[in-house]
């Protein structure tokens, strides 16, 4: 029998009103069968944010497990990502995204990464169709600077939603969380979990100091910081316990150590 777990419940309001879970479940380089198993432990475990891709190649299997859990639809944050090798043809992109996620819209939808030149604001035109047609609910951007989120946001009159890059207490850096706040952009860390994080001594003496795991405590800052965060694990009681942290808190001298081991 596994012991249940304490799932936090915050969420941050997107630009067009929507709830989003501040805690979510990645799936990138998890393929076939084994994203089904994850994807499926994760509902499971009570996760309600799912974060897949276009080129991840696994939306399927993540709309596979989500229709087979029984949980409701409109109780799943789902966020999928389009590449920007698909300008010009976006909405068949989603499209086809919307048929493998056994879906008719999702939660936010991505620019995956900049494309080159002016070719994102024509690509962020199509989103902003994409959002007025309800096919995304809400619509962002990933791994964009902020003179490119100024770009997009001057050439159509859409502010992007999210902007989902690598983030960690590692790469912590106010200026970037004021430009982003600034803006009203929600800030979306990902790979949280890599780059030495969960070796760091300062991470490993908070964690082990709380009775808890370095990723735990990796997530509750970004959780404190209304950032959201997205861990990926493929092993069912990393999943459960990644997301078992609801039930504690770091203390502000916690998370003020945590932030100087970024740029402060
Ligand atoms: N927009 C982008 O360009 C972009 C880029 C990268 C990632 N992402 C998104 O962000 C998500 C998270 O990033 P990520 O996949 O790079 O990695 P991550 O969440 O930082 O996890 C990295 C690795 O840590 C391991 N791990 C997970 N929980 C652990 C724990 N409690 N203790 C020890 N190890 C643990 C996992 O291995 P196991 O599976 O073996 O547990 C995983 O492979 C992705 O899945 C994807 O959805 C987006």
């Amino acid at each position: 029998m596994t012991h249940s777990i304490e799932l936090p419940d915050d969420t941050v309001t997107l630009a067009a009103g929507s709830a989003m879970p501040l805690l979510g479940f990645g799936t990138w380089q998890i393929k076939g069968d084994e994203a089904v198993r994850a994807a499926s432990a994760a509902l499971e475990a009570g996760y309600r944010h799912l974060d897949t891709a276009t080129v991840y190649g696994n939306e399927g299997e993540v709309g596979r497990a989500l229709a087979e859990s029984g949980v409701p639809r409109d109780e799943v944050f789902l966020t999928t990502k389009c590449p920007p090798s698909q300008a010009g043809n976006e909405l068949d992109t989603l499209k086809a995204s919307l048929d493998l996620l056994q879906t008719d819209h999702v939660d936010l939808w991505l620019i995956h990464w900049p494309g080159d030149g002016s070719s994102n604001n024509d690509i962020w035109r199509a989103f902003g169709q994409a959002r007025e047609s309800g096919l995304a609910r809400e619509i962002g951007v990933s791994n964009f600077d902020s003179a490119l989120l100024d770009e997009v946001t001057a050439a159509t009159g859409y502010t992007p939603a999210v902007n989902q890059i690598e983030w960690s207490p590692l790469l912590y850096d106010a200026a970037t969380v004021a430009d982003h706040r600034d803006r009203g952009i929600v800030l979306e860390g990902y790979s949280a979990l890599r780059g030495g994080t969960l070796d760091h001594p300062t991470i490993v003496e908070i964690a082990e100091r709380e009775g808890r795991t370095a990723a735990q405590v990796i997530i509750r800052w970004h959780l404190q910081h209304d950032f959201v965060v997205i861990p990926k694990s493929v092993n069912p009681e990393r999943i459960r316990s990644n997301a078992d942290v609801g039930g504690f808190a770091l203390s502000d001298d916690d998370m003020a150590a945590l932030d100087t081991l970024g740029k402060g």
